[in-house]
């Protein structure tokens, strides 16, 4: 491969967000979560698999014009705790920093318990509290079910 194929798999973008450091596997999951399910204008640039020095493999997720809610970056760090959000502002990335989550999660995760009151008619929100960020251990408050894996699986 040239040098430049190898420096320019995908166009930097002026103004938006790099996610990286994602899970492998999770890439369109957060695609899922930001609400990109169709192109728009702006470019949106998904690596999968690819080679990380720490991670093995990782994916990435640029997204041109765009920066995320708070809401956006809990789920993301539900499905990929590892993961890095860079704003990128004239080419440069101007903040970094790491995802992280509230200690208790309202509203967001559905009860795999099919039997659990918040998958009930009651009008109760489910809450899931937090017992490890990294991997994701989640607890429900209701009926003690607990999720640590297919995470994105459970997101309403
Ligand atoms: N203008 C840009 N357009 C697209 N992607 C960018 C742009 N600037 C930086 N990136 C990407 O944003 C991520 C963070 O960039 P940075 O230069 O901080 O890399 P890094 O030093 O490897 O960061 P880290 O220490 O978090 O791994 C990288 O994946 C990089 O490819
Ligand atoms: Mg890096
Ligand atoms: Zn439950």
């Amino acid at each position: 491969m040239i040098l430049t194929e190898m420096m320019m798999k995908v166009t930097p973008i002026k103004n938006g967000t790099v996610i990286d450091h994602i899970s492998a596997g999770q890439a369109l999951n957060v695609l899922k979560i930001l609400g990109i399910y169709h192109t728009t204008d702006a470019t949106i640039s998904v690596l999968m698999n690819v080679t990380s020095r720490n991670l093995g493999k990782k994916d990435i997720v640029k997204v041109e014009m765009r920066e995320l809610e708070v809401g956006e970056v809990n789920k993301i760090a539900l499905i990929a705790p590892g993961a890095t959000i860079n704003i990128i502002r004239d080419y440069e990335v101007a903040e970094k920093y790491a995802v992280d989550m509230p200690d208790l999660i309202v509203g967001v995760m559905r009860c795999p318990n099919h039997n659990c009151i918040s998958n009930t008619d009651e009008p109760i929100k489910s809450q899931f509290l937090v017992k490890n960020k990294n991997p994701v251990v989640l607890r429900c408050l209701y009926c003690e079910q607990t999720i640590t894996e297919n995470i994105a699986d459970y997101l309403i």
